[in-house]
């Protein structure tokens, strides 16, 4: 039963383990300012959050972990800070990937690669190879990741097949669409985090968060450590799902 309640905080203690969680990892930049630092010193103290909350959810069991690295609207923001989150990835895949893989983590990507710069785009990529045959937690960086470019890639892609009178109308179904979806093989969503006190999707995971359950805290990614994300877990094992049935 509910063994959480010992309030241990063990990563072996919970009942239920999503089996997807995807998390939104916003505050980055109020978590700065409020120090009076540059908004970026906000996103590098973020990349330990990551460190910790991938050997966490690893500990716990957790499948699939997805974490919204860089929206497609990102690209409005100052040139300086994205340059600057562009350059996290190759970073953090330096100082970690050998710990990663020692993990048994396999790193995965979703959204417009092909937009990236060369060095973010071949750092994923080689994490990506280096990691393919681990088969323990898949963390999956969204990265020029869009809701709402994805399903417009989806359609494009059948439409051209219906086009070209090798896919009937018809014979499109969900798992039809969740074979072209970015996120590959890994599709629905459990669990939804959102950090720093927002209550939005922001055009992630549209098709994936179906079902999903939603958390949000006033924490700031770069505040969001292991007790945050287990308190996060606290709170899935108390919810009842009923995928619309009763
Ligand atoms: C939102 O906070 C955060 C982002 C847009 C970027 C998140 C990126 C990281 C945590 C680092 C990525 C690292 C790797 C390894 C991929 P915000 O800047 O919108 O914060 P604010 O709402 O307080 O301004």
């Amino acid at each position: 039963m509910f063994q959480w309640l010992n309030q241990t905080k063990e990563t072996e203690t919970y009942d239920r383990v999503p089996e997807h969680v995807a998390i939104i990892m916003d505050g980055n930049g109020r978590w700065a300012q409020k120090r009076g630092l540059p908004r970026i010193m906000g996103h590098r103290e973020g990349m330990k959050s990551i460190r910790e909350v991938v050997r966490v959810a690893n500990e716990l069991g957790v499948k699939s972990l997805t974490l919204y690295a860089f929206s497609t609207e990102n690209w409005t923001r100052p040139e300086e800070e994205v340059s600057f989150l562009m350059k996290l990835p190759a970073q953090f895949l330096e100082s970690d990937l050998k710990e990663l893989d020692a993990q048994n983590v396999k790193v995965e990507v979703a959204g417009e690669v092909s937009r990236l710069p060369h060095f973010t785009r071949e750092a994923v990529e080689q994490a990506k190879l280096d990691t393919q045959h681990n088969t323990g937690l898949r963390l999956i960086f969204a990265l020029n990741y869009g809701g709402r470019d994805e399903l417009v890639q989806v359609m494009q892609k059948l439409g051209a097949q219906v086009q070209a009178g090798t896919l009937s109308p018809d014979a499109i179904t969900p798992e039809t669409i969740e074979r072209e979806l970015m996120t590959g093989s890994v599709t629905d969503v459990d669990f939804v985090i959102r950090t720093s006190g927002e209550q939005r999707l922001s055009n992630f995971l549209l098709w994936q968060a179906a079902y999903a359950e939603f958390y949000f805290t006033d924490v700031l990614w770069p505040e969001f450590r292991r007790d945050a994300f287990l308190a996060a877990i606290e709170d899935y094992n108390q919810r009842t799902r009923r995928f619309g049935g009763v």
